[in-house]
């Protein structure tokens, strides 16, 4: 069943903390960030201000993740380094939130008693409210079981001022095996595309250029919605409609799932002017029978199916991925699979990650069949290996060509240089003589180093 989401308390109170600072420090993945400027417009809006580094900060929220055992282990970490900050000024306000707290609230309180406020995901805009109470009334932990407010209800202090991220829905209705996501993020609940597309709009009139749509499984967006009786508005047609957005200049998404790609999606992505022609399809394994126990709901066959689609359908597309080494009963056959889809299919990057067991997933279940760390290292190893070379070689097709690049930052090497991205998503760098932050310029590449482009003015 479908939880219906109302605002049980107000998400904009009065402000308090005139001219105090915050930090906020993310784990994780986009969701995350995304959340963490949520955090960080509520605390605008409280009058708080943001403090260039932890050390100058006196409330501080840490957003944890939780994908992974070394997210959990870097979050213990971190909380034990930061009694030493709590116990420097005693009015200082420690708040941990994200899905590490929703997943182990009692862990964190036990592990690090010094924190003032446990905040799950799924009442994120209550944070003001619970601050308030942990100063009447000391620590105080609030995780819910199901959701309360969406994050989209609060403000949002952006990291970027000319790329945005774009909540389209939150949680996750799959059931891989290997995924803690959904116990942590809840069933999938998608937005009113009207309430997306007012929010593209105002971000434009704030000076966005480009928004990145954000959900786990963005292209199986709408299935829950219902609105007035009238069809389902599905990921394609939501794409058609943000299209229209005046002024805005791109439109990029992440993540789809394989098995929910149509068709009619990637001739959109090739056919929308402002959809950028970069596809992110997640494969996690080559091998059905990996696939099949991971529960992905596709075969090795039906995904490259799918990949030849995208690259026949979608001019010059970008392609990238996800692996999981390791999932247990993994044998180097199994892989074999793996690096066969990796050789064919030519992606641009692949995002790659040691399998995790992850307490009470199907998968951590499965210890019998655990692959020994030596191997998933190997295995590791040889995956980086040939893929650095594959994206290396992929980048050195842009180089002459002529690309749009929208500059979105300096450099963090050198102030002489702004980065931002192409069409394809690729970051490339460029002379900071005669460019500036949020120019939508054309470009002619002229070098790529194994991860990035470089690139000068046409
Ligand atoms: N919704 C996205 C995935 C979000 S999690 C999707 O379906 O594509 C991001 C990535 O983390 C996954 O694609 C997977 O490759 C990796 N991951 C998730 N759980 C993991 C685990 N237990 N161990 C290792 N990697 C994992
Ligand atoms: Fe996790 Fe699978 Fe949902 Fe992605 S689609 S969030 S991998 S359960
Ligand atoms: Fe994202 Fe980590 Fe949560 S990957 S959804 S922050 S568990």
């Amino acid at each position: 069943m479908k939880t219906t989401v109302e605002l049980s308390k107000p998400v904009l109170a009065v402000p308090s903390r005139q001219g105090l600072t915050y930090y906020v420090k993310t784990f994780g993945c986009q969701m995350n960030e995304h959340d963490s400027e949520r955090i960080a417009g509520l605390f605008e809006h409280d009058g708080m201000i943001k403090a260039e580094s932890l050390d100058v900060s006196d409330v501080l929220f840490v957003n944890t993740c939780t994908i992974r055992e070394n997210a959990d282990d870097k979050l213990y970490g971190t909380l034990g380094h930061l009694k030493k900050w709590k116990e420097e000024k005693t009015s200082r306000k420690l708040l941990v939130g994200g899905c590490a707290a929703q997943k182990d609230k009692e862990l964190v309180r036990s592990r690090a008693p010094w924190v003032d406020v446990v905040i799950g995901t799924h009442n994120l805009t209550n944070i003001i409210n619970l601050l308030n109470q942990s100063e009447d009334w000391g620590p105080i932990t609030e995780v819910l079981e199901e959701i309360e407010s969406l994050p989209t209800d609060a403000p949002s202090a952006r990291e970027s001022e000319v790329s945005a991220w774009l909540t389209i829905q939150i949680g996750c209705d799959n059931s891989c095996t290997f995924c803690i996501v959904p116990s942590v993020r809840g069933p999938e609940i998608s937005r009113r595309p009207s309430d997306i597309v007012n929010e593209a709009t105002s971000m434009v009139e704030s000076g966005v250029k480009e928004i990145t749509l954000l959900g786990q499984n963005v292209n199986s967006y709408g299935r829950d919605l219902k609105i007035d009786g009238r069809s389902k508005p599905y990921f394609t047609e939501l794409l058609t409609k943000l299209n229209d957005v005046e002024n805005l200049q791109r439109i990029r998404f992440t993540s789809p799932h394989p098995k929910d790609f149509k068709l009619v999606t990637l001739e959109a992505v090739q056919n929308l002017s402002k959809v950028t022609n970069q596809i992110h399809m997640p494969l996690q394994s080559g091998s059905n029978n990996i696939l099949r126990k991971m529960q992905r709901g596709y075969t090795q066959e039906k995904y490259l199916e799918k990949l030849q689609l995208a690259k026949d359908t979608i001019k010059n597309v970008s392609l990238t991925t996800d692996i999981i080494v390791g999932f247990p009963g993994e044998t180097d056959d199994d892989f074999k699979e793996t690096m066969y889809v990796i050789e064919k299919g030519q992606f641009d990057a692949v995002y790659m990650f040691k399998f995790s067991p992850r307490p009470g997933t199907k998968a951590a279940d499965y210890e019998d069949q655990f692959v020994i760390k030596e191997q998933i290292d190997t295995r590791f190893m040889e995956l980086k290996k040939v893929q650095t070379d594959i994206s290396h070689v992929r980048l050195q097709r842009f180089i002459g060509t002529k690309q749009s690049l929208l500059v979105e930052k300096y450099s963090k090497k050198s102030k002489e240089f702004m980065t931002g991205k192409i069409d394809g998503g690729q970051t490339t760098h460029i002379s900071a003589n005669n460019v500036k932050i949020g120019d939508f310029v054309d470009v002619e590449i002229t070098e790529a180093t194994p991860f990035a482009l470089k690139a000068i003015l046409v």
